[in-house]
């Protein structure tokens, strides 16, 4: 599926971009993992980086090798960081890493970000989602966070929504769209993972016991990786600005109450 592709995966010293370099890599893909943490034992060769800053995007891309079949948008924090940080990780890093990497990118290549469940509102949020997705490149962020009244605890669900809105206007992008670069996003729903203890204090416990309730499991990592790698794969050539959520059902569950079916 992905024997031979040059995968690059971002959050791979931990939790499910650490389960998607070392898939890959037993898939005979050539990983490189990308963090702002060394991770215990690198999956294929490791550089290490920082995705909070429009100088550590570039110095990333800069070392990139050309000739890339697939970027995993997977690194992440849980708003616990501030509002700041979070939108410039989860968002602002992840897009301009992916725009700078364009170049690189190999006609027919596969984006895959790392979204969530906490994006589920993006619709109902559409107004404030395109007006962060609209600030281009990696913009002042805290005058973004400002404008908006964004709290450190809001800043998650928001990174995602904007990030599941960019997600399908980069698959219609020029700039991927006519190299056949296809862009896609997984939602996961709740994953056992060091960031979910975050999510049990940013978001409380009813929330995340409900979410996992609803699936009846919490997710593990390994639930996430072969998604997130189906989609880097020829199998998924034609998905393109898809959201997939990979949730036990959760998203389906909280549709029928939302809905009322
Ligand atoms: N675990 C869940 O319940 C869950 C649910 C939905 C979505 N997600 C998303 O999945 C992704 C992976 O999360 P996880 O659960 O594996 O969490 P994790 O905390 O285990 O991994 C996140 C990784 O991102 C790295 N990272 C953080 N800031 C960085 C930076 N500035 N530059 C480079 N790397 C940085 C961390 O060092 C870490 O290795 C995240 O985007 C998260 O939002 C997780």
């Amino acid at each position: 599926m992905i024997f031979g592709k040059t995968i690059v995966v971002t959050g791979a010293a931990s939790g499910i971009g650490k389960r998607t370099a070392e898939l890959a890599a037993r898939m005979g893909a050539d990983v490189i993992g990308i963090d702002i943490n060394e991770p215990a034992i690198p999956a294929g060769r490791f550089l290490k980086g920082d995705l909070s800053s429009p100088e550590g995007v570039a110095e990333i891309a800069m070392a990139l090798p050309d000739r890339i079949d697939g970027l995993c948008n997977i690194a992440g924090l849980s708003g616990r960081a501030g509002a700041v940080k979070t939108l410039s990780v989860n968002f602002y890093g992840l897009r301009a890493l992916t725009e700078a990497l364009a170049p690189k990118l190999r006609d027919g290549a596969a984006v895959v970000n790392l979204a969530s469940l906490a994006g589920y509102g993006w619709r109902t949020e559409v107004e404030r989602a395109r007006d962060l997705c609209d600030a281009e490149g990696f913009p002042e962020v805290e005058a973004l966070v400002a404008r908006h009244g964004i709290g450190d605890a809001e800043s998650y669900p928001v990174s995602k929504q904007v990030l599941i809105l960019w997600t399908q206007r980069a698959a219609h992008q020029p700039l991927f769209k006519s190299r056949g670069i296809r862009v896609n996003a997984v939602s996961p729903g709740p994953v056992e993972t060091p960031i979910l203890s975050d999510f049990r204090q940013v978001l409380g416990d009813e929330k995340v016991d409900g979410d996992v309730a609803r699936a009846g499991r919490a997710g593990i990592a390994e639930d996430i990786a072969p998604p997130v790698l189906f989609l880097c794969s020829d199998a998924a050539r034609w998905i393109n600005g898809a959201n997939i959520p990979v949730d036990g059902g959760v998203e389906a569950s909280i549709n029928a109450d939302v809905i009322g079916f």
